[in-house]
């Protein structure tokens, strides 16, 4: 047993819109526990794939990619969102588009370039405590997790938060094609052959459609304390 499997971990896994990175940050504030956003790992390895030119169904090329790129999370000093530097480079905008969420997609079901992100994202087990936020924290990544949520909502209702975020980002994106994205995105996050989306047998199924934050993060906490 290693010594970070004494640390607490709380597992939030579910599909893109699902209010996972909302939420998660919440939780982890109000526990005063380290948050995981590993959607945001993949998203930088994608990232970092296109500013080289690489293609992204290149499995090895991707994979040198991953084992190669320099991630780093910052908190901001202002109060606003964590930033994500990529080999240095802040990169925090670009990883929040749809563009970098569908490459992310893309490289994410290729198994060497899971493997080659293992290590950094079991490195966030510190004491006090870990909220990790993504597709397979319960099933792969944290299967011993004491804690475990699979959050989803209805695909409308997850396409239409995108909107409402994107919006207020001023990022250009209507509706329809939202919600076309993100059930494309869904479909080959849930069908890929390694570690797919699917919530872990002991987690707990939390279906958002019609719940505002601040009682779906009551009922996240519930189960911490429970
Ligand atoms: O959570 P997100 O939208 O930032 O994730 C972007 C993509 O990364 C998502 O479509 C699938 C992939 N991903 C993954 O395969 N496993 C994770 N643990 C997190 C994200």
């Amino acid at each position: 047993m290693s010594p970070s499997s004494s640390v607490p971990v709380l597992t939030i896994d579910g599909p893109s819109g699902s209010g996972k990175g909302t939420i998660s940050r919440r939780v982890a504030e109000t526990l005063g526990w380290r948050l995981l956003d590993s959607g945001a790992l993949y998203r930088a390895v994608g990232y970092a794939a296109g500013a080289e030119g690489l293609d992204l169904s290149d499995a090895e090329a991707i994979t040198r990619c991953a084992e190669e790129t320099r991630i780093r999370f910052q908190a901001a000093t202002d109060g606003s969102d964590t930033h994500v530097l990529v080999n240095g480079h802040d990169a925090t905008d670009e990883l929040r588009t749809e563009t970098a969420g569908a490459a992310a997609s893309a490289i994410a079901s290729i198994p060497s370039v899971r493997q080659a992100l293992v290590d950094m994202q079991l490195a966030f087990r510190k004491a006090p405590g870990l909220v990790a936020d993504g597709r397979d924290m319960g099933t792969v990544i944290f299967p011993d997790a004491p804690f475990k949520v699979f959050l989803t909502a209805s695909a409308a209702e997850r396409a239409q938060r995108r909107y409402k975020q994107l919006k207020e980002k001023g990022l250009g994106v209507t509706l329809a094609t939202l919600q076309r994205e993100i059930e494309a995105r869904d479909a080959r996050d849930a069908s890929r052959t390694v570690a797919p989306l699917k919530p872990a047998a002991d987690a707990v199924f939390i279906d958002t459609t019609g719940m505002g934050i601040d009682d779906v993060v009551a009922k996240v906490l519930a189960v911490v304390r429970s």
